[in-house]
């Protein structure tokens, strides 16, 4: 048996390939049909002349998501994915498959939601899930060269990390605990005994909103580092997130490619430092107070409603000129299909940009009356992104908005040594780390102020009370940063079986 993906190799060699009929095309004698087998797709072509009767009538029969075994020979073609075309000599048939429900016409997102568990076969999915194990292996691979030790933080919990608001309550036995929103405190508690370690598990927030952004389960990488002051924290994550990007671009240029991501500003980011900017000036640059290289934010949002508003124009021109041709009754269906489908591709992309055009004002309203003190919405760190074609790092936020083990800046106690990072292209925080509060006093009243139960906080003024050091932190959202990488609008469509407000199913 072969796999798809190591074809190349084979090239004038015959084959036998194990999948599944993913796409099929038939033309006078001649049966074209996409097989998938997970490790990519390739195009097998199924003459007449070639194969004989017998076997051209069994690809006619095939239907879509019908596993099978093809024999055949490789031959090169630079046209298709992959670079080569199987040419079949033999069909077995292991597994049918009868009125498949994800056809090629466009189904909505819901329909296709409830069908996870099948719409994963397809090729968005496919490539979105490989980017995921780079990234995911890229990761592990970052921290065991870096000298970290990967430590796992419990699921059930006793009490909240980031805030009570988002905590899943369940039982442990006969006592109330809850699902840990972040392995935080213990990633501290592990990194003194063993320096340098990261959590990597998933975690859970109860939020009852539908954004883009939210899961109610999704993935968390938590590093946790002795002796580190907030500077260094910030320098690690820099390294971290610019050899994950490399690894990507290194290993998924095809899925990449199936995504038509632009990878510019992937590149960038391998390349470029990140602008570390702090809360204060954040502030002033989203209120386009402060210019970024000679712009402003609510003069790149404005250029950007003008753009946005032109594309909109042009696409309704192109849009009214094909379903011109369609009125046609004489087109051919191969033609009308082919053109179909670009007018629903291109109705969507309006769709969005319509969406898009209404935003801009909103955003533009928000920037400009950003109050000193609170924290960015989607809309402000949008604005805020929108100057930039790398992640920035935003540092020194307000005490008052972040969490309690936070530690103070010295000489401004209204602000800590908080460090979010903000993807760009709209994708926000990815990232939230800061250095943590080695003051046992500073901190019990943080505690306090939070309104947090001490009592169950003392095994964590512990690791103050016994050879308290600095140390520093960072948690990384899985589904954010895989969302940003494949420029994926929603991060439900980056986890496998996404768990979200309305949705438990399948
Ligand atoms: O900023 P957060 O809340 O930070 C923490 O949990 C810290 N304890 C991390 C640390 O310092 N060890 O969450 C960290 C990241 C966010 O930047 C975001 O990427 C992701 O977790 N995140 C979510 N991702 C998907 N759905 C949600 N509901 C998320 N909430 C946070
Ligand atoms: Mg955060």
């Amino acid at each position: 048996m072969h796999y798809i993906e190591d074809l190349k190799q084979f090239i004038g060699k015959d084959v036998v390939l194990k999948g599944w009929v993913t796409k099929k095309r038939s033309s006078k004698g001649i049966e074209f049909i996409v097989l998938r087998d997970g490790t990519g797709f390739v195009q097998c072509v199924v003459d007449v002349s070639e194969a004989g009767e017998q076997v051209y009538e069994a690809a006619r029969r095939l239907t879509q998501e019908t596993a099978v075994q093809f024999k055949g020979n490789v031959i090169e073609d630079e046209r298709q994915i992959g670079g080569v075309e199987v040419h079949v000599k033999e069909i077995e048939v292991i597994g049918p498959s009868q009125d498949y429900p994800i056809t090629n016409k466009p189904h909505g997102i819901d329909f296709l939601l409830d069908h996870r568990h099948l719409w994963l076969r397809h090729r968005r999915p496919w490539a979105i899930m490989r980017i995921r194990n780079t990234v995911i292996f890229g990761i592990h691979q970052f921290f065991q060269q870096e000298g970290f030790v990967q430590a796992d933080a419990p699921i059930f919990t006793p009490n909240a990390v980031e805030g009570t608001t988002t905590l899943f309550e369940t039982m442990f036995y006969d006592r109330p605990a809850y699902l840990t929103q972040s392995g935080q405190l213990y990633g501290e508690a592990m990194a003194m005994a063993m320096g340098k370690i990261y959590t990597f598990g998933p975690t859970f927030r109860a939020e009852k909103s539908k954004t883009r952004r939210h899961l109610s389960e999704f993935w968390m990488i938590e590093p946790e580092m002795a002796f580190y002051d907030n500077e260094m924290n910030m320098d690690l994550i820099e390294r971290f997130i610019k050899f994950v990007v490399s690894q990507v671009l290194e290993k998924n240029q095809l899925e990449l490619e199936l995504l038509e991501r632009d990878t510019s500003i992937l590149e960038n980011t391998i390349k470029k430092p990140f602008p570390r900017i702090t809360y204060d000036d954040a502030v002033a640059i989203i209120r386009g107070e402060q210019q970024v290289n000679g712009k402003t934010t609510i003069g790149l949002l404005e250029e950007m409603k003008a753009n946005t508003e032109q594309r909109i124009q042009t696409l309704e021109k192109e849009i009214a000129e094909r379903e011109k041709i369609l009125e046609d009754t004489n087109l051919k269906q191969g033609k009308r299909n082919f053109i179909q489908n670009k007018v629903d591709t291109m109705k969507h992309e309006l769709k969005e940009l319509q969406e898009k055009l209404k935003n801009i004002p909103l955003w533009i309203d928000s920037a400009k009356n950003f109050e000193y003190g609170e924290d960015f919405g989607g809309a402000d760190e949008t604005a805020l992104t929108s100057l930039f074609d790398t992640p920035i790092m935003v540092y020194n936020w307000p005490k008052a908005i972040k969490a309690f083990y936070m530690k103070e800046v010295p000489g401004r106690p209204d602000l800590v040594k908080g460090v979010d990072v903000l993807a760009p292209e709209g994708y926000g925080e990815i990232v939230g780390g800061s250095e943590r509060e080695s003051d046992f006093n500073i901190l019990l009243d943080s505690i306090h102020k939070h309104g947090l139960p001490e009592k169950f906080f003392q095994w964590y003024l512990d690791l103050r009370r016994f050879g308290g050091v600095p140390h520093s932190g960072f948690g990384l959202g899985l589904e954010r940063f895989v969302a940003w990488i494949t420029k994926t609008y929603h991060v439900r469509e980056v986890i496998p079986f996404p768990r979200y407000y309305g949705r438990l199913e399948p």
